[in-house]
C-alpha cells in the first residue's frame, strides 16, 4: 500500500517528537503493509512553517535512518499546505512542494469555513498543471453541511482524500456516515492515514480499506489504491463521474410508490 498523507517526520509539526517515535511509526507502517509513504508536514496552518528545502532534507535524513535500522519503507517528500492567499506566488518561488514532485498538491482547509475565492485558486493551479488534492474534506464544517460544495470543487478539477479514521468511525458516527456518502457519490479519490502518532492517530489504513470493501465493494478499494499509485508515477487518475443528489425526484418516486402508480 501507498500512504499519500502522513506526519511521520519528527520535530516539524504535531507529528512525532523524537526520531525513535518516527521509527516506531515506520515499523507500524510496514506491519500494516505500507511500502511507500509520503511525508506531508503541515505548512502555513497558523502554527507550522515547513518550507520545501527543509522537508526534502528531513526526508533524506529519515530515509537514511530507515535504511540503517533495516526498516523496509520508502519515504517520499510532500507537504500539507493550508490554503492561503499567496499560495500561487509561493509555489512559483519554490517554497511549496507537490507530492513526490508530481503534478498533485496536497492542500487543506480549516475545520470551519472554506477559503474565499477557492474556485479561482483551483483554476489558477490548473493553469500551472497542478491538481490540488483536498485533504480530509469530511472534516470541514461547510462541506459537511453542504457536500455539494465539494462536488463544485471537484467539477473544477480538484480531487479529494478521506482520512482513514473518518471511515473506521474513530471520528464519530456522523463523520463516518458523511465519509461513506462522499465515497458513494464518487467525491473521493484517495484514502490516506494522516498518521500523527502511534496512540491517538495511528495508520488504520488497512482497516479503512477493509471497511470500504465491506460497505462498498472491491472496486472502490482498487480505485483508491490505484489512484495513490498514479500520484507516485505522476500519471492521470481516472475520474469517476460524481453523483448529483436528486432529492426532489427521489421524493416524487416515493409519492408515486405510496399511491401505487
Ligand atoms: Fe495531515
Amino acid at each position: 500500500m501507498i500512504d499519500i498523507h502522513s506526519h511521520i517526520l519528527c520535530n516539524l509539526d504535531d507529528g512525532p517528537r523524537t526520531l525513535e517515535q518516527s521509527l516506531e511509526l515506520a515499523r507500524l507502517a510496514v506491519q500494516e503493509g505500507i511500502t511507500m509513504i509520503l511525508a506531508t508536514p503541515h505548512h502555513r496552518n497558523g502554527r507550522y512553517l515547513n518550507e520545501a528545502h527543509a522537508i526534502i532534507e528531513a526526508v533524506a535524513v529519515f530515509q537514511e535512518q530507515l535504511n540503517q535500522n533495516q526498516i523496509h519503507l520508502k519515504v517520499c517528500h510532500g507537504q500539507e499546505i493550508r490554503v492561503y492567499p499567496q499560495l500561487i506566488d509561493d509555489y512559483d518561488d519554490g517554497s511549496l512542494l507537490t507530492l513526490h514532485g508530481s503534478s498533485y498538491m496536497l492542500i487543506e482547509f480549516s475545520t470551519g469555513k472554506l477559503p474565499e475565492r477557492m474556485d479561482e485558486m483551483i483554476y489558477e493551479l490548473s493553469l500551472m498543471q497542478i491538481t490540488p488534492i483536498i485533504a480530509h474534506p469530511e472534516r470541514n464544517r461547510e462541506i459537511a453541511d453542504q457536500p455539494d460544495k465539494l462536488l463544485r470543487m471537484i467539477e473544477l478539477g480538484a480531487l479529494s482524500q478521506l482520512t482513514s479514521h473518518s471511515i473506521t468511525g474513530k471520528f464519530g458516527s456522523h463523520t463516518k456516515r458523511l465519509a461513506m456518502e462522499l465515497c458513494k457519490r464518487n467525491l473521493v479519490h484517495f484514502i490516506a492515514s494522516d498518521v500523527h502518532d502511534a496512540i491517538h492517530r495511528p495508520f488504520h489504513l488497512q482497516q479503512a480499506y477493509d471497511s470500504v470493501r465491506r460497505l462498498l465493494g472491491d472496486d472502490y478499494v482498487t480505485y483508491y489504491q490505484q489512484n495513490a499509485e498514479h500520484v507516485i508515477r505522476n500519471t492521470p487518475i481516472e475520474r469517476w463521474t460524481p453523483a448529483v443528489k436528486r432529492r426532489s425526484r427521489f421524493s416524487l418516486q416515493r409519492v408515486l410508490n405510496i399511491l401505487g402508480t
